[in-house]
């Protein structure tokens, strides 16, 4: 399980989950890398053979140099200072990773990106807020979820959201966007859309303070579909496709 450098350390549920979606064999490019504690696993456990990890800012960086040297990987791991996908090479990376950024940040990322419209590539998304918007950027972009799970990680929610591109916008009811493939039989994807919910209806209240009725009635529509599939126990996954 080494490569001659540190051990190898345990990934928090977080970066697990984002982790299993990495397809076997293949290369991943982690976007705004930080420590670089998901390359450095992902190599180190054989999961994948080389990575790429990039941040925009000088400090993270250094960290992430630092760490993958100190796990003897420097020859598999090559880092970038850059932008969001500048610097990563189309060719020769397969999976792209963003963790621990806000959902729009990921979306402003990934426009940068025309070269990941393509089959090859999977995204490995885990938005820190606005998941909604995220969504929706990736189908009116034409990639389609095709896993999504929730995780809890010291007493906070997150999702982590697999997609791909499949050629065309997705057509999408606003359902999906608040739901995306999350499966309510999971505590933790119930947990995460009984929250949605609570701020759809929060939204149906902001509507009404404006006189918007049409508004409100939609936010109150959607929060229900939402309490009706956590009750249901019901999968949001609707058989899309496959990981
Ligand atoms: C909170 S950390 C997340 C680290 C790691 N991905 C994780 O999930 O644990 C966010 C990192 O994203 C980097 N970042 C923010 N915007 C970026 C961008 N446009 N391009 C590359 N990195 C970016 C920040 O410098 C920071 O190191």
């Amino acid at each position: 399980m080494e490569s001659g450098g540190e051990k190898l350390f345990e990934l928090g549920a977080r970066l697990s989950a984002c982790a299993d979606f990495v397809r076997r064999g293949r290369i991943p490019a982690d976007i705004g890398t930080d420590h670089a504690y998901l390359p450095i696993w992902l190599v180190q456990t054989g999961r994948v053979p080389a990575a790429f990890a990039s941040d925009i800012n000088e400090e993270p960086i250094r960290s992430a140099i630092k760490n993958i040297e100190s796990h003897g990987l420097s020859e598999k791991i090559k880092t970038f200072t850059d932008d969001g996908l500048d610097s990563i090479p189309p060719h020769e990376v397969d999976d792209i990773i963003i963790a621990g950024m806000g959902g729009d940040n990921i979306s402003a990322i990934l426009s940068g990106g025309e070269w990941l419209k393509n089959r090859r590539y999977r995204l490995i998304l885990q938005p820190m807020s606005r998941a909604s918007r995220l969504r929706e950027y990736l189908f009116t972009n034409g990639f389609d979820i095709i896993g999504e799970k929730a995780i809890c990680e010291a007493g906070r929610l997150y999702t982590v959201i697999c997609a791909e591109y499949r050629g065309a916008a997705v057509v999408h009811d606003d359902s999906y966007i608040y739901s995306g493939r999350l499966d309510c039989s999971d505590p933790n994807a119930a947990a995460l859309l009984k929250k949605q919910a609570e701020i759809l209806l929060s939204m149906a209240e902001g509507c009404a303070a404006k006189d918007d009725y049409s508004g409100q009635a939609h936010y109150i529509r959607l929060a229900e579909q939402l309490i009706e599939s956590i009750q249901g126990g019901i999968s949001n996954d609707k058989g899309k496709g496959s990981i």
